[in-house]
This record gives structure tokens, sequence and C-alpha cells, in this order.
């Protein structure tokens, strides 16, 4: 493993049995306190949007808009959130999608994406893949094209990337660590 990976596996706190019992929920608290860590993090992230020729970055709420955001700023590119439903004020577009009991809906400000945008879309963990597919949908619905999806940690047993890879059409799914 690099050095950075170990870093960085090293910030991530395991808490059995949260939200529910079964579940081991992977704690990103330690390395978002951690200048050094968040850091790396940071411009790892970055490095990604750069070589996948990202013109935007899209962070999905709510990890993903605090590892999304200065990942934006420090490659020079816009941030355009994707939130959960009903908190956005502007014309937005919706997606709709399950989960294991009932569904959620994403938005997105229309105007914040357009034709010719190519856009990486940044979250925490990949899981299920559920969250990721349908901000996929909702941003070739806005007009712009997907460069890639770039996660902090991918859950390997869920699946989410034999998921998402037929949506992803070719564009990169990077983890920078799988647990
Ligand atoms: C979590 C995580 C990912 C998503 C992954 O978000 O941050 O966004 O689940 O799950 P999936 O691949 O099965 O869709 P969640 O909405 O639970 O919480 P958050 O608002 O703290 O990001
Ligand atoms: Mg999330």
């Amino acid at each position: 493993m690099t050095d950075i990976k170990e870093l960085l596996l090293s910030r991530i706190r395991d808490v059995a049995d949260y939200p529910e019992p079964g579940v081991m929920f992977k704690d990103i608290t330690p390395l978002l306190a951690d200048p050094a860590a968040f850091t790396a993090l940071t411009d790892a992230l970055a490095e990604i949007a750069e070589n996948a020729g990202a013109t935007k970055i899209v962070g999905l709420e709510a990890r993903g808009f605090i590892l999304g955001a200065p990942v934006a700023v420090r490659a020079g590119l816009g941030f355009i959130p994707v939130r959960k439903a009903g908190k956005l004020p502007g014309a937005t577009l919706g997606q709709a999608y399950d989960l294991e009991y009932g569904s959620a809906e994403i938005e997105v400000h229309a105007e914040d994406l357009v034709t010719g945008d190519r856009v990486l879309i940044v979250d925490d963990v990949l899981a299920t893949g559920g969250t990721a597919e349908a901000s996929v949908q909702l941003i070739r619905r806005a007009g712009a094209e997907v460069a890639g999806l770039a996660v902090l940690m991918e859950l390997g047993f869920l699946g989410g990337r034999t998921r998402l890879e037929p949506a992803l059409s070719g564009a990169p799914l990077e983890a920078l660590l799988t647990v």
C-alpha cells in the first residue's frame, strides 16, 4: 500500500453497529480533522479531476460537499452541489432512486450544468452505487458529460462498481481505497 493510502486508511474510523445493528460505519471525521490527511486527499482527488479533463466538480450531499468543494478550489473548477430534494431555491432537475426501503430524490439547479460541461462527481463512499448512479443520470439529463466518478473509498462487497460501470459508459471510476 502506498504512503497516501496508508495515511488515509489510518484516519478512517470503523464504528460497529451504526446507524443500525450489523453495519460497520466508515467515519471520515478523523481524516477531516487532520490537515495533512485532508490535504493529501484533496490533492489526490484534484489530480483525478485534471486527468479526467473535468471542467466542473459535482459534490453529492452531504459528505460529497465536504470533499468536493476543496477539490474544486484546488483544481480551479466550479463546484456544483447535488442536493437532497427540496433544498435548492431555483429551477431544478430531479432524479429519484430506490433505497433498500423506500426511495430518495436528488436535485441540481438546472442552470448549473450545460452542454459542453465535463463533470467529475465526488463523494466519500461508493456503497450500492444508487446515489452515484442517480447523479450520473441527473448530470446527463442536464446536458452535461460525466468525466468520471471519484470517491475516497469503495465498499467492494456491495457491488457498486458492477452496477455503475455500464452507467458510466467508459468514464473512469476512481476509488482511492477499497475496503
Ligand atoms: C452515504 C455516502 C454516499 C452514499 C453511498 O450518504 O455518503 O453518498 O451513502 O451509498 P450508495 O452507494 O448505496 O448510494 P448518505 O446520504 O447516507 O449520508 P450523507 O448525507 O452523510 O452523505
Ligand atoms: Mg453521502
